[in-house]
């Protein structure tokens, strides 16, 4: 009788070891899942008719045609992590077209983390714009043309944001990295709480060819489609002053030491504009973080 009570508490404690570890194990899971469109995100503008969910909410296709173009928004709001979309953007001629994808606080002050891809003609390269906000003021442009064509097929753009630097990630690959110099005085994003963005929007005045080349309505609907968005949140070093992502999940994420080959290959290559190379545009001087190692 002992023995099977004994026996009987010893199932029970694993029972029990095995109940947490498979909580655990769903939080972890469901940490990391990639979204529902369905459920995790509000489209914002452009209606149903121009922000199609697909799959049972795995996908999200946003249209563009003479009438409007669609935006959705994230329902929650992160601060620091790594997040990841695929996204296939809009063959053929889509010139004119400008498919963001970003993460922005809201507000006058607010800050943003952008990725934008502009459209062109027919076999001519998109252009990858990236961008910085803080306290509501960007000017912070880098411009790259990329190694493939991202019409063709799903490629995966990541935003890298912890309380040190921001990378922007193409398939993996880092293109770009803004440091954290607020002791030089250069504000950072790291207050405010940002939800993520997907658009896809008529930019003819500007986008292809700075304006030069206007949207060709015949080519309509232009359709960019998304999937797999996913967000690791960054686990905060605790009693770290100022706060740092644990190295752990910022080195799996972005790897200084094996990486940085792979992004002097990307801004040699495939950079095309970068605001801190342009001394015309800043006469009395080029903006601090331009200077800093
Ligand atoms: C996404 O959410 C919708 C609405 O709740 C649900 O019907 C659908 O099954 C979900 N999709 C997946 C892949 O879980
Ligand atoms: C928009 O496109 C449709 C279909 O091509 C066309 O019938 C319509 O006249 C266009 N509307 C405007 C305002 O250009
Ligand atoms: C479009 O193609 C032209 C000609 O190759 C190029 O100068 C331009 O950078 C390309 N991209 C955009 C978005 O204008």
């Amino acid at each position: 009788m002992s023995i099977l009570v004994l026996f009987g508490s010893a199932g029970m404690a694993y029972y029990a070891v095995a109940q947490v570890f498979l909580v655990l194990v769903l939080l972890f899971c469901s940490a990391s899942a990639n979204a529902n469109f369905s459920t995790d995100f509000d489209i914002t503008w452009g209606g149903y008719e121009h922000a199609n969910i697909l799959e049972n909410g795995r996908s999200l296709n946003l249209l563009l045609d003479n009438t409007s173009g669609a935006g959705c928004q994230s329902k929650k709001e992160y601060l620091f992590g790594k997040i990841d979309m695929q996204i296939k953007l809009v063959p053929g001629n889509s010139a004119g077209t400008v498919t963001a994808y970003y993460l922005s606080s809201q507000g006058p002050n607010h800050d943003e983390i952008d990725f934008e891809f502009l459209g062109n003609v027919s076999g001519d390269p998109y252009i990858v714009h990236t961008n910085v906000f803080t306290q509501g003021q960007g000017n912070r442009e880098q411009q790259f043309y990329l190694w493939f064509d991202p019409t063709k097929d799903f490629h995966t753009y990541s935003i890298l944001w912890s309380p040190q630097q921001i990378v922007f990630l193409v398939d993996g690959s880092p293109i770009r990295v803004f440091h954290n110099n607020e002791e030089l005085g250069v504000a950072y994003p790291n207050k405010q709480a940002m939800r993520m963005y997907s658009s896809l929007w008529n930019g003819e005045d500007w986008a292809t060819r700075g304006g030069l080349v206007k949207t060709d309505w015949n080519s309509a609907p232009f359709i960019a489609c998304f999937r797999k968005f996913k967000v690791e949140a960054c686990k905060i070093k605790k009693n770290a002053s100022p706060p740092s992502c644990s190295v752990a999940s910022e080195h799996k994420w972005w790897n200084q030491d094996t990486q940085q080959e792979r992004l002097k290959w990307v801004q040699q290559n495939y950079m095309i504009y970068n605001y801190c190379a342009d001394t015309r545009r800043f006469p009395l001087g080029l903006p601090p973080e331009c200077n800093a190692p």
